[in-house]
């Protein structure tokens, strides 16, 4: 059977974590940066916040970066694995723990909360940003930035039985079985779950993220291109362990789809992009 090293013995995180996808992660994070234009966040942070708390910090690249630019501010990342370096700037600290479970820090306290690229692993998004809520500050920003586990396409260039639609059906059912319901996201889905919590003066930001080199301008190509180099193994990364664990195809299978799905992209004849 197909297996990475997990980041979770108890497999609640079903993502590998071992070199590979740490330099996917760090990756991921230019191609954020593209996204947002070189900024770190949405939100209208102004001077250094005080307390700010990444969740699900990953490989830590963000607090690490948001800390050496807001030498004011006080950075925690948090993670369910210990996956950050041991030397940090002295303003950014990394704890282990489960954001899915209470949260122990204290009430009314971050003034800005930032979350990325954990939809694969919050299954209680209401539980979730309530917590956020409480923990929040009077006046804090918290910034989630998500992104769909599908592909569109808008030009008719990706056919029904295209290998990415395949990929993501295998996926979505996959993860489900984690009762991680990916097909439920959208703006409004994160939307709805801030209001719920009690947030107020929400803003939304769509961007389409091409996967491959098809876009004509210089701008998207150039993100289609470090996107392709994000998924050529995060495809895999996904893919083979929601394809095997949880469905139960065989490696062989998986694998293979896997494979068409990167060509596909690299071919780059699909004008396929994400929403994030
Ligand atoms: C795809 S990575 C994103 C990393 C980082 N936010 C970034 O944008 O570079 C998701 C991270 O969430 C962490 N994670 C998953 N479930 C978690 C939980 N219940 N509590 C805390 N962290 C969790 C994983 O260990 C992983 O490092």
């Amino acid at each position: 059977m197909y297996h990475r090293k997990s980041s979770d013995e108890n497999e609640q995180y079903f993502l590998p974590a071992d070199e590979t996808e740490f330099d996917r992660l760090d990756m991921a994070h230019h191609l954020q940066l593209l996204i947002l234009d070189g900024e770190l966040h949405k939100a209208p942070i102004q001077n250094d916040p005080a307390n700010v708390l990444d969740c699900g910090t990953g490989t830590g690249i963000w607090a690490l970066d948001f800390g050496s630019i807001h030498p004011g501010s006080k950075v925690i990342g948090v993670d369910l694995a210990p996956n950050q370096p041991t030397w940090t700037y002295p303003n950014v600290v990394f704890e282990t723990d489960d954001l899915e479970k209470e949260w122990t820090y204290q009430k009314n306290h971050f003034d800005f909360i930032h979350s990325r690229m954990v939809g694969s692993a919050i299954r209680d998004w209401g539980r979730y940003t309530r917590q956020m809520y409480e923990h929040a500050a009077p006046g804090a920003y918290v910034e989630l930035s998500e992104h769909s586990m599908w592909t569109y396409c808008d030009d008719n260039t990706q056919p029904p039985t295209s290998i990415s639609l395949t990929y993501f059906t295998h996926l979505t059912a996959a993860l489900s079985k984690l009762n991680i319901h990916t097909r439920d996201f959208s703006s409004r889905f994160f939307r709805s779950h801030l209001e719920a919590a009690g947030f107020v003066d929400i803003q939304v930001f769509v961007y389409k993220v091409p996967w491959g080199t098809w876009p004509k301008s210089r701008k998207f190509k150039h993100m289609g291109a470090v996107c392709s180099e994000v998924c050529r193994t995060g495809i895999e990364a996904y893919g083979l362990m929601a394809m095997t664990r949880l469905l139960g195809m065989e490696e062989s299978e998986a694998r293979a789809i896997c494979t068409e799905f990167v060509d596909t992209m690299y071919k780059a004849k699909e004008h396929i992009y994400h929403l994030q």
